[in-house]
């Protein structure tokens, strides 16, 4: 029985890494779906790779800052397969890094701008068009930093995921009542773009895998697997959290 036959999930970030690895898990679990980023070859390539496997996938590029991509990439989950049960809003950047006291005003408002004033963006529309059908189940990509741990360097970072926290409470809070269930997810390391770009030598790796439990980074598709969870009929109870799939870095001390 697949766990998501008949639904329809819109993806963003799902040109690598975790929105990658979800949207294959997603559409092999039966769900129809728009997958977004930047990138249009990789999406292309995605939606292909989908269709190989019997999946149902459309890309729409665009960019996540842009409300009317944010309307669009709804449009397009009505347009192409009638209603909206689930959305992944994983897009996301480490953006502007480095002594805080350096950081430009533009770089730390773009990351904000990127990683939580899109996810508003994102359930603005979402959350009518899932009401339509008697609700749905929104889901942000926060993180462990800024929650549970600290870096120097990424206060931007930090404070943007970490806001994400407070707006799916609010959200989860306001449309709980019309069925729409809203949560986040909060990764450690998990091996992708991101975490290469970050940790780019064999030493700062090592000290990253050394702060989890697991002594190890994640696989994207553990992630997906926890995202599945939230999205599926298994989670119908779970809403307003923030959850940690952190490998125990959370409760590491050594
Ligand atoms: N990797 C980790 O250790 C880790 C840990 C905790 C949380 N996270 C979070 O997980 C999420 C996914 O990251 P990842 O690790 O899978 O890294 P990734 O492979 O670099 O993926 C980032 C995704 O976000 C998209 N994106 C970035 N800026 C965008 C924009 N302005 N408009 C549209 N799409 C945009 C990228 O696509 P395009 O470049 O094609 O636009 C890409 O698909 C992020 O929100 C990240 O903060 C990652």
């Amino acid at each position: 029985m697949q766990r998501l036959q008949s639904k329809v999930a819109i993806i963003t970030g799902a040109s690598s890494g975790i929105g990658r690895a979800t949207a294959l898990l997603f559409a092999s679990e039966g769900a129809q779906l728009v997958v977004g980023a930047r990138r249009q070859a990789e999406l292309d390539s995605l939606v292909q790779e989908i269709a190989t496997a019997g999946g149902r996938a459309v890309a729409l590029a665009g960019d996540v800052r842009d409300e009317a991509y944010a309307q669009a990439l709804v449009a397009t989950a009505l347009e192409q397969f009638g209603r909206l049960d689930i959305a992944f809003n994983n897009a996301g950047t480490l953006g502007e890094m480095g002594d805080s006291s350096q950081v430009s005003l533009a770089g730390w408002t773009d990351t904000l701008h990127t990683n939580l004033t899109s996810a508003f963006l994102g359930a603005k529309y979402q959350i009518p068009a899932m009401q339509k059908t008697g609700g749905g189940s929104v889901i942000f990509t926060s993180t462990f930093v800024g929650h549970s741990f600290a870096f120097p360097g990424v206060a931007a970072y930090a404070a943007s995921k970490s806001g994400l926290i407070g707006l799916t409470q609010a959200l989860a809070a306001e449309y709980g009542p019309s069925g729409v269930r809203v949560n986040a997810v909060l990764p450690g390391a998990v091996d992708t773009e991101m975490y290469r770009e970050m940790n780019n030598t064999e030493e700062s790796q090592a000290y990253i895998k050394g702060l989890h439990a697991l002594k190890r980074a994640a696989l994207p598709d553990e992630l997906a697997r926890s995202v599945l969870y939230l999205a599926s009929d298994d989670a119908t109870f779970t809403t307003g959290t923030a959850m940690l799939v952190d490998g125990g870095a959370s409760i590491t001390r050594s």
